[in-house]
């Protein structure tokens, strides 16, 4: 271990919050409005018990995952998390370098601090990338194919935040993004018309809803995109369904780490009803709330294929750049081995709604 490692997730977390300027702690670690959706999501991991099996043969054991047409040795993601640049100097790089380092699959954000092209240089296991539809069909369809050229594999299409979410700490906190941290990857949007409002108009719907994809869009682009493209921000069992009746190459169970809606859902509880209205073969991911290997475990159980990680990430870049964030990938992927083997749980197939309790 080099110095800058810390023994436990906890202690990354406790230590990011120390380390970031109130303002990054501001846009990294905190939620929209008074955090209701934030904390929910932690806590359902909380309503959850696990009922171990035990005595059963282990051997040839493995935390092995199918999501797509990739084999990933463990059913961890990094979630797509904007402007790495302002965690470590090598932003986006470093976050690259520490998932090729455990194996695990990572997605860039659309709002990345660094060129696409040179994070799949640095990053062999950056395979997915995600984006925000770019307010016409045919710039949201150029992003894609410029994600195909630089050798993505798939898109995680991001459809929970047509406006942003109602930020309290980043607005109390001052936080701006400071000079030289740009989304690289964005040529010039089409910006929502803020001139005076005329008599009766509505500063949100009129001047953006205009810009919003609806579900017609997003069967379009399913149609045209070069890449299978996962729907990102799914709650409700009905939009998990038509997603995948679209043509989804499969849904992202998640509120945005409470970003967003505030109030929303948190992610756990949401999870066993989308996967009862998609079915055993569609692909389920979720994110939002997971802080140790035993909550992967949960979710599985609860329907997930795989999970997406954001703020534990954080925490890692914050506190030792990419180091660290090979270090806390390392012990989530270890501590879900660990629960497996305690839980009973063979393969990841074992891993069923029996081995849960839920007190929710
Ligand atoms: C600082 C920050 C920036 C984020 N930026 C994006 C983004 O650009 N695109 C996106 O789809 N999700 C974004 N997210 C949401 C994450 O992908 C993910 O859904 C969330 O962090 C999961 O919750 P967790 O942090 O509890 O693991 C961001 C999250 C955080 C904390």
């Amino acid at each position: 271990m080099t110095e800058d490692l810390l023994p436990t997730l906890a202690a990354y977390e406790e230590a990011a919050r120390a380390a970031l300027s109130p303002r990054l702690a501001a846009y990294f670690l905190a939620g929209a409005g008074a955090e209701t959706t934030l904390a929910a999501n932690q806590e359902a991991f909380g309503q959850v018990s696990v009922i171990p099996r035990h005595l059963r043969d282990l051997r040839g054991g493995t935390a092995q995952a199918r999501v797509g047409n990739l084999r990933l040795s463990h059913p961890l993601i990094v979630a797509p998390f904007a402007y790495q640049t302002l965690l470590t100097p090598e932003g986006e790089i470093a976050t690259a370098k520490a998932a090729a380092a455990q194996g695990a699959l990572m997605t860039l954000s659309a709002q990345s601090a660094t060129l696409m092209e040179d994070v799949r240089a640095n990053g062999p296991s950056c395979l997915w990338f995600q984006l925000y539809w770019q307010t016409t069909r045919e710039a949201t369809l150029a992003l894609c194919q410029r994600a195909a050229w630089a050798g993505f594999q798939a898109l995680v299409l991001t459809i929970d935040a047509p406006v942003n979410g109602v930020r309290d700490a980043e607005i109390e906190s001052g936080f701006a993004l400071p000079n030289g941290a740009r989304a690289v990857n964005l040529t010039d949007q089409p910006q929502p018309n803020f001139a005076p409002l005329g008599e009766g108009e509505s500063a949100i719907f009129d001047r953006i809803a205009h810009i919003v994809p609806i579900w017609k869009d997003i069967e379009w682009l399913l149609d045209n995109a070069p890449l299978p493209i996962y729907l990102k921000g799914i709650l409700h069992p009905d939009d998990a369904a038509l997603a995948m009746k679209a043509g989804a190459a499969g849904v992202i169970v998640s509120n945005h780490g409470g970003r967003v809606l505030d109030c929303a859902i948190a992610s756990l509880r949401a999870l066993p009803a989308i996967r009862q209205a998609v079915g055993p073969n569609a692909m389920v991911l979720m994110d939002g709330g997971i802080r140790r290997g035993v909550d992967i475990f949960k979710a599985i159980a609860l329907g997930a294929d795989a999970v997406m990680v954001g703020r534990p990430v954080i925490h890692g870049l914050a506190v030792a750049g990419a180091a660290g964030a090979a270090h806390v990938l390392r012990l989530l992927q270890d501590e879900f081995e660990i629960a497996m083997m305690l839980a009973g749980c063979r393969t990841l197939a074992d891993i069923s709604p029996e081995c849960v309790h839920l007190n929710w």
